[in-house]
């Protein structure tokens, strides 16, 4: 496995793979890597021939400073779980190799930056935006993969591709969980004991959620599951959302729409937690 952390470094590896026809996938991350991360990896192997693995914390998407600061970045650790999984390069560059100067991709991000997270998190999409971009430009793979957990990335990212004309494949790939339920976050690990015996009740909450959809209006679940997560007292929830699946549009009845998606976020103290299930009829 080759690790590298300069643009060039990269570029020459792709030019040389490609020369010899074969096709490069792309898992960007941010490091403080779980089997989530792993799934991506493994999924990229299966499809393409030779796998960039990016480790770069963008400090572009993170609104709050210490959220930034907190992030955990084990990369002696992340290397090692690469090399064991059968990365081909990883690419961990400086925050000058990316931003040699600093700019935002000007891409209009409109309604999808102001529901759910781009609502919560003002500018985080912006930054997301800016820094995949820049890292496709870097790698220009054939396939880039992106978990289903952030489904609006995912969802922005898509529809970045399609409107820019990015000749990429997007794929996405499933949630990865632990036994108890709790979808893998590389926050996970700053959760504090009791937290972490708490927190599963998000992801119990959205499986209860999808059996009261022949009883509950879209308007009474939303009130449960609101009241559900509130009166756990390590849990405070921030929004629970029933969209479209396609352009995360809010649906007010469960005919109006045949893929669904039920999205929420909650606060364990500090520590944000994200997590959807398909409602789909
Ligand atoms: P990060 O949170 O490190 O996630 C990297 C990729 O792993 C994303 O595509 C994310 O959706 C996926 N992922 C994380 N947890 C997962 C889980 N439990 N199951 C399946 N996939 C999971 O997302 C980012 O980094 C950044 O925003 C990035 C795209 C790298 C841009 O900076």
């Amino acid at each position: 496995m080759k690790v590298v952390s300069t643009i060039n470094a990269v570029q020459q590896e792709v030019i040389k793979q490609k020369k010899v026809h074969r096709s490069v996938g792309f898992v960007p991350t941010m490091g403080a890597l779980h089997a989530g991360h792993l799934n991506l990896l493994r999924r990229a192997k299966g499809q393409t021939d030779f796998v960039i693995v990016s480790i770069f914390v963008n400090p572009k998407q993170f609104n709050d400073k210490e959220d930034l600061s907190r992030y955990p970045r084990p990369l002696e650790k992340d290397l090692a779980k690469l090399e064991e999984s059968g990365c081909d390069m990883v690419f961990t560059p400086s925050e000058k190799e990316i931003y040699p100067r600093d700019f935002d991709l000007d891409y209009p991000l409109g309604y999808l930056d102001q529901i759910m997270e781009g609502k919560h998190r003002r500018g985080h999409f912006r930054g997301v935006v800016t820094v995949v971009n820049r890292l496709f430009d870097i790698v220009q793979p054939d396939k880039a993969f992106f978990g289903e957990k952030d489904y609006q990335q995912l969802t922005i990212i898509r529809k970045m591709v399609k409107d820019l004309h990015l000749p990429f494949i997007i794929v996405p790939c499933p949630i990865v969980r632990e036994p108890d339920g709790l979808a893998m976050s590389s926050r996970n690990a700053l959760l504090s004991a009791e937290q972490r015996i708490h927190a599963p009740l998000i992801f119990k909450t959205l499986k209860e959620a999808l059996h009261l959809k022949d009883t509950y209006t879209i308007d009474q679940m939303k009130k449960w599951v609101m009241d559900t997560i509130n009166a756990d007292p390590e849990l405070k929830l921030e929004y629970f959302e029933i969209v479209d699946a396609t352009d995360l549009k809010a649906v007010s009845s469960w005919q109006e729409n045949k893929q669904i998606i039920a999205c929420i976020a909650a606060w364990a103290g500090k520590i944000r937690l994200i997590d959807n299930l398909k409602f789909s009829s």
